[in-house]
């Protein structure tokens, strides 16, 4: 199994250009199921989820042709097979994605239940709840969602807690659907904006774009498109973490800004200095010593929980205390244990992390539990003393592109093993 070992101490410095967005790719790929026209998507991420996705349209029958500069063109013409195996579901909750498409175009859907995950329960009975007010029936057996629908029909749906995919899936669904959808307390996230200007683009009628209510009044049918996915904001934000906790002084382009508000805010008061030259570039270095910053994860606007075991790290390393509160996922500190390892002093408290910063973190061997957990070990093992050896890092190969030949080429000291 592959190993990522990293040797800190150096700091980073360079250019390096941003990949685009895991989260927006994944709904983007499942919309095309919406059309049996040709769809071209541009900026898609090198990453094992969107492999995975691309798995899943494939045995769903899409006919997909990948080239490495310019993209991915999937024709759906040939769609002939509605079920989402367990196989590929339980390695990618977000294959949930395809339901609302197949229900909404093909009128059945077979979707294994994803189950439990390393950051928690998560269950999905509100894209279930969504549909069923959209006139699918629904049951539930021998581990899959069945969902069957002449057609839907629009409905006014309430989304609590605020889910993105969930806001993805009845998006996604309503676009068909005869009559009006209104989805009330929907997610706000730049990826759901994302998808619904994709939406737009391929002949959907969607108002209220990046606002909490989504208006959408079906169509008969939707078209062939292009699009471009949007920059990564949570892979842009990694690494200003990693330029910060290194003392470096690094260049992003390709990237967004804006849909980093609150981020920036953040880490400006952790001591960071984030300057935006011009459009689609961010320059990040570190004037003087790391300050404690609190905060708390919330749904966009607010700081993203994609971005909670980096901001540790951070705040590991700053001159005092901080209070990170996670709101939006139940087990969210799993990483916790492991930054320990390294030195950190993370004391939890039910949905609280008290982090009491330390002078430097040692190298030592230590285990990835998810996606953004990982992240923040090779942000810890990049600041640390010494080498620090990452097992499980096929999470990371899920979310990050390349992530130690972009780093390798900053002047990271990082390498994979395969054993
Ligand atoms: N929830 C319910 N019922 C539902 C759906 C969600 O109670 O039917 C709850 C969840 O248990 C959670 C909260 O609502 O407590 C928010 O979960 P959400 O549905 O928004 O999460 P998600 O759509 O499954 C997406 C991202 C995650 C990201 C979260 C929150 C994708 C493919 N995944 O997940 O990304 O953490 O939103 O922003 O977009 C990652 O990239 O590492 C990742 C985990």
């Amino acid at each position: 199994m592959d190993k990522i070992i990293v040797k800190g101490g150096h700091a980073l410095k360079g250019t390096i250009p941003i990949s685009g967005a895991k989260n927006a790719t994944l709904p983007a790929l499942a919309a095309t199921l919406l059309t049996g026209e040709r769809i071209h998507l541009s900026n898609i991420p090198h990453l094992k989820d969107v492999t995975t996705m691309l798995e899943l349209l494939g045995q769903h029958g899409s006919a997909i042709t990948v080239d490495e500069r310019l993209g991915v063109e999937i024709d759906n013409s040939g769609v002939n097979n509605f079920r989402a195996p367990y196989d590929l579901v339980r390695t990618m909750r977000a294959s949930i994605l395809v339901m609302g498409p197949l229900v909404a175009r093909h009128g059945m859907a077979e979707i294994s239940l994803p189950g439990g995950c390393a950051i928690g329960s998560r269950p999905v009975n509100l894209h279930i709840d969504g549909l069923r007010a959209m006139g699918a029936e629904i049951t539930l057996d021998e581990g899959y969602i069945r969902a069957r629908a002449d057609r839907l029909h629009g409905a006014h749906i309430i989304l609590n807690p605020v889910t993105v995919t969930g806001t993805e899936n009845l998006l996604m669904a309503a676009t068909l659907a005869k009559g009006r959808t209104i989805l009330e307390n929907a997610a706000r996230e730049p990826e759901v904006t994302d998808l619904a200007i994709f939406l737009n683009k391929m002949g959907a009628r969607i108002q209220g774009l990046g606002s909490s209510i989504l208006v959408i009044d079906g169509v008969d049918e939707l078209h062939g498109t292009e699009h471009r996915i949007i920059p990564d904001r949570i892979e842009t934000a990694t690494f200003m973490v990693a330029a910060a906790v290194t003392g470096g002084d690094i260049l992003l382009t390709d990237t967004d800004p804006e849909a980093l508000e609150t981020p920036i805010q953040i880490m400006r008061e952790a001591g960071m200095a984030v300057e935006l030259p011009e459009p689609g570039r961010i320059r990040v270095h570190v004037p003087d010593a790391l300050r404690p910053v609190d905060l708390e994860t919330c749904p966009y606007p607010g700081f993203p929980t994609d971005l909670q075991a980096q901001m540790l790290v951070l705040n590991s390393l700053a001159r005092g205390t901080s209070r990170i509160t996670e709101t939006v996922f139940e087990n969210r500190f799993m990483h916790v244990s492991e930054l320990q390892r390294l030195g950190a002093d993370i004391r939890v408290h039910g949905n609280i992390a008290e982090v009491h910063g330390v002078d430097h973190l040692l190298g030592a061997p230590v285990m990835a539990t998810d996606l953004r957990a990982s992240a923040s070990l090779v942000l810890a093992g990049l600041a640390a003393r010494g080498a620090t050896t990452i097992s499980r890092v096929y999470h990371i190969d899920r979310g990050y592109e390349r992530i130690e030949e972009k780093l390798q080429a900053l002047g990271a000291d990082i390498q994979r093993t395969t054993s």
